[in-house]
């Protein structure tokens, strides 16, 4: 990239060449993507928060063993091991953490301490103004049209009071998928933007072809967002399975959630007891319904199952609204080089004829 306003804060507070990141995914971020990604000039950002401890440290090493360009490691702040994780990441040295839901500042402290970068996803301007507080490197403002567990203001609304509201690098999610996006949030005063779905839909994703192809074939109107699965609002794709947890009722739900997990234990040896104990825990630190709760305990499994192992009828399929702007699946450093492309040629095109190509 050679055009100067895409060489961002970001990029220098990182180390990166392209201010692009792919963002953490639980079973869809593996080694291979986060890798590529930061190989390609971006930042790439290893999900973790679906994997052991075990298999963190063993993905943190293999990654190490890949590049030697800076990535990032997404982990949740809410399991009881996070401090742990905290410490075998401040020991490899990993240039930056990034948190699945809130982080806790007790967290926040322990890696600036050690020098490794914080950048937390905020929903609403006021997230960002706590974590700013706490003193994080940056934020990722994520618009509700984002995958995964999503907040209720779009990005073109949310991303400029993200920036009015702090001063440290604001990275735009939420709908991003090329360059003349990537050219529209510097408008905005973001540093870059933090793409999930568009990276799913890349060759080194952990997501398998026929996962891919169920993600090719949705439009922009097919996902919906739910609470029904664990309790948080989360956009996914709107599959039987999803609509079946919609409409059902709490006993309805429970059984449906039953049953899955029944599916479950024969699938993975995991037991029903597990669950329910996983579940009971969470109930009193969410204060989510019985159904609920084992929806939450059983839908990391649930996705697992899809998003892995390729099961489309299980159904739980997270993702952005620009799944239906998506009609290929690059490498990841052909991926990047044409966002890169696009968005020089845009800012190029405006500078030498004042408006849009
Ligand atoms: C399949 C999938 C899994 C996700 N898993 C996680 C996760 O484990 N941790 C996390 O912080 N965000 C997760 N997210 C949210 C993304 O990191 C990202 O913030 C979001 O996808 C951005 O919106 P976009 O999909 O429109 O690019 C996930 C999103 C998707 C689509």
């Amino acid at each position: 990239m050679n055009h100067p306003a895409l060489k961002t804060d970001f990029c220098r507070l990182v180390g990166i060449e392209k201010p692009i990141v792919q963002t953490g995914m639980g079973w869809v971020s593996g080694v291979e993507l986060t890798a590529a990604t930061s190989e390609a000039g971006g930042l790439g950002i290893l999900a973790a928060a679906t994997l052991s401890m075990g298999e963190m440290e063993a993905a943190v090493d293999a990654l190490l063993g890949k590049t030697n360009k800076p990535f990032g490691v997404n982990i949740r702040s809410d399991t009881p091991d996070a401090m742990e994780r905290i410490d075998i990441l401040i020991e490899r040295k990993v240039r930056l953490v990034s948190f699945a839901a809130a982080p806790k500042e007790a967290h926040v402290q322990r890696l600036k301490e050690a020098g490794v970068l914080v950048m937390p996803t905020v929903g609403a301007p006021r997230h960002a103004e706590k974590v700013a507080a706490w003193g994080v490197d940056a934020v990722i403002a994520q618009g509700q049209e984002g995958g995964g567990h999503t907040g209720r203001i779009p990005t073109s609304i949310l991303l400029p009071q993200v920036v009015g509201a702090v001063d440290i690098p604001v990275l735009a999610a939420g709908g991003f998928k090329d360059g003349r996006g990537l050219v529209a949030a510097l408008a905005w005063g973001a540093s870059g933007i933090a793409m999930g779905t568009r990276f799913l839909m890349t060759q080194e994703s952990l997501a398998s072809a026929p996962i891919q192809d169920r993600y090719l074939q949705a439009s922009v109107t097919d996902t919906l967002v739910t609470r029904a699965i664990d309790g948080h609002p989360q956009r996914v794709l709107n599959t039987a399975f999803v609509r079946g947890l919609e409409n059902a009722g709490s006993i309805r739900r429970l059984l449906l959630t039953l049953r899955s997990a029944w599916a479950f234990k024969k699938l993975t040896g995991n037991s029903i007891w597990s669950l329910l104990k996983a579940g009971i825990s969470m109930r009193g630190r969410h204060g989510l319904t019985m159904s609920q709760v084992m929806m939450a305990a059983n839908a990391p499994m649930l996705t697992k199952a899809t998003m892995a192992d390729g099961q489309t009828d299980v159904g739980i399929m997270p993702t952005g609204q620009v799944c239906g702007a998506i009609d290929h699946v690059p490498s990841v450093a052909q991926l990047l080089t044409q966002i890169s492309q696009e968005a020089e040629d845009v800012l190029n095109t405006f500078a030498r004829e004042g408006g849009p190509p």
